[in-house]
């Protein structure tokens, strides 16, 4: 049986990821409000991948104890998200969110929802590798140009709000490789060393998972959402338009159909991390998650999943080495 602890296939020496986290396996957790905390950031970085601590619940406060957490409970290198777009609206949470990661031995920075420009040169000066999230060969373009050290490239199929065109991943990281030289991160439409394969197929050197965290044992959020992921299926998501000019991928529950068909809701959940994440309220809440959701069988054990996509990956490589 195929340990992943055994495997050869990656090292910094040949993987532009490893070289830039430190980390095992070039595997992101993706960074998500509210759960990407230290429970789960902790879980995946200790078991070798890449665990990213959200900032986009902009609580200095918070943001500093769960950084101290994920630093008491792991020596291994783990990562954090600034969401510029949310950041940018209050200087004082800004101010002290930056000076948190400057100043408190983080070594890994993601971006993402804005121009990366704004924070970039700072970080570097403090010797801080800066990725920036994009969902368009533009967004990358600009982002090389701005002087990130690498991408996340995020495909329409992928959770979050996109732009209202969005380009899906099998098209749009090779449209990105085609321009870019920069080490790539694949998100959206991953669960696990299929997924991976195919990506690095693509171009990409790396690979970030989203929803499959969410139903993960370690994610903070209520079982009904866990269950919800698990029991989509591949055409169990809708991309909600999200006025103005911006989708946002959703679980597809009565109250999503009912939205994407026009029909108002005044009784709809306004606080979704009371309503969804602790008290599992499917049916007022709308749930984030991607087309991934299909290929999610069963809620597991980060380090499980992380050790699974690397065995995974090998065998599909392995396999695809034969036809040579
Ligand atoms: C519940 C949930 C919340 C998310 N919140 C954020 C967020 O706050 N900021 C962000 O940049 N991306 C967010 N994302 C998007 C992820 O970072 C990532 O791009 C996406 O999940 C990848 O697609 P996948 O879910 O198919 O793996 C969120 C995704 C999910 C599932």
């Amino acid at each position: 049986m195929f340990s992943p602890k055994e495997s050869t296939v990656f090292s910094a020496d040949n993987n532009r990821v490893l070289r830039d986290t430190g980390a095992t396996y070039p595997i992101l957790q993706a960074p998500m409000a509210w759960i990407a905390r230290s429970q789960l950031v902790s879980a995946v970085s200790a078991a070798g991948a890449i665990g990213l601590l959200e900032s986009s619940s902009r609580d200095p406060a918070v943001f500093r104890e769960e950084l101290a957490k994920v630093r008491a409970s792991t020596a291994r290198p783990f990562g954090v998200n600034l969401a510029i777009k949310f950041l940018k609206g209050n200087a004082d949470t800004e101010a002290l969110i930056l000076d948190a990661v400057i100043h408190g031995g983080v070594r890994f920075v993601t971006t993402s929802a804005g121009d990366p420009g704004r924070y970039v040169k700072r970080l570097r000066d403090a010797g801080i590798v800066v990725y920036h999230s994009v969902p368009s060969l533009e967004g990358a373009l600009k982002a090389v140009d701005a002087g990130v050290d690498g991408l996340i490239v995020e495909g329409g199929e992928s959770a979050g709000i996109r732009g209202p065109e969005p380009v899906h991943s099998f098209v749009l990281l090779q449209a990105v490789r085609e321009r870019v030289d920069l080490p790539i991160v694949a998100a959206g439409g991953i669960v696990d060393g299929r997924g991976m394969a195919a990506a690095f197929a693509l171009g990409a050197e790396g690979v970030a998972m989203g929803t499959r965290f969410v139903a993960a044992t370690e994610s903070p959020v209520h079982a009904n959402y866990k269950a919800a992921i698990v029991e989509a299926g591949p055409a169990g998501t809708v991309a909600l338009p999200m006025p103005p000019g911006a989708t946002s991928r959703v679980l597809k529950t009565e109250l999503a159909r009912q939205l994407a068909a026009g029909v108002d809701l005044p009784s709809r959940s306004k606080d979704i991390i009371q309503d969804l994440y602790r008290d599992g309220r499917t049916d007022i809440a709308l749930g984030s998650a991607g087309e991934s959701a299909g290929l999610i069988h069963a809620i597991k054990p980060a380090a499980q999943i992380i050790e699974e996509t690397i065995a995974g990956f090998a065998q599909v490589i392995e396999r695809l080495a034969a036809l040579r």
